[in-house]
């Protein structure tokens, strides 16, 4: 069983995939931590000229060896980086059939990013779209920084959501947008267990129907 879960920053689509990995057994990867990592490898080259021809050596040399500092990879810095490599399709190229091979391991996955359902895995058992307005969204990323003794400005914290979201959106490399077969899961007014319950219910539904 494959299930793609995609959806915008701080939607809630990590905590989700990494519920249903565990509530199915599933193996799980957040490809978010990929472009995070080939964000931070070139992050002292933004401006440079071979900018581009970097991030895509750095996407091509990309093994699961990277993605162990998960305190730097998950902070908002890397993020930023990571919305500026991935609208370079020759990285996205890159890191698909990693994506790819993780999805069809025996026992299968759970996949949670932008383009899973679209991209990646058009061929999942389970497609999930999860959406939060903005201002949830915020508050959420706000809670789990402030939770790490991190001091918070919402007021910039809400804008950076923003410009990443308009960034990610109007990536034309990017797949994007709910698949037509994705099930649409808005977790505004849900507690992360209410959520969980809602996607295993969407779950037990598309694998009934097969
Ligand atoms: O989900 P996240 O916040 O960890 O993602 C970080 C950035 O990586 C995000 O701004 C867009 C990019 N990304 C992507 O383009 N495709 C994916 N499948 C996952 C992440």
């Amino acid at each position: 069983m494959i299930i793609a879960v995609d959806g915008p920053a701080a939607s809630g689509k990590g905590t989700l995939a990494t519920g249903l990995a565990r509530h199915y057994g599933l193996a799980h990867l957040d490809t978010g931590l990929l472009y995070r990592a080939v964000g931070l490898a070139v992050r002292d080259h933004v401006d440079a000229p071979d900018f581009e021809a970097r991030a895509i050596a750095a996407a091509r040399a990309l093994d699961a060896a990277h993605l162990t500092n998960i305190e730097e990879l998950t902070g908002a810095e890397a993020g930023m980086f990571a919305s500026r490599v991935a609208v370079i399709a020759k990285v996205r190229v890159a890191m698909r059939q990693y994506q790819r091979d993780f999805a069809h391991q025996p026992g299968g996955a759970v996949l949670d990013g932008r383009d899973i359902g679209t991209v990646v895995c058009p061929d999942a058992d389970v497609k999930l779209f999860i959406v939060a307005d903005s201002k949830a969204r915020m508050e959420r990323r706000a809670r789990q920084l402030e939770a790490k003794g991190q001091v918070v400005d919402r007021y910039a914290l809400y804008h950076q959501i923003e410009e990443r979201d308009a960034r990610d959106m109007a990536n034309p490399n990017g797949g994007f947008y709910k698949a037509p077969d994705a099930v649409l899961l808005d977790t505004t007014q849900l507690g992360i267990e209410a959520a969980l319950q809602a996607a295993v219910a969407i779950v037990d539904e598309a694998m009934a129907q097969k």
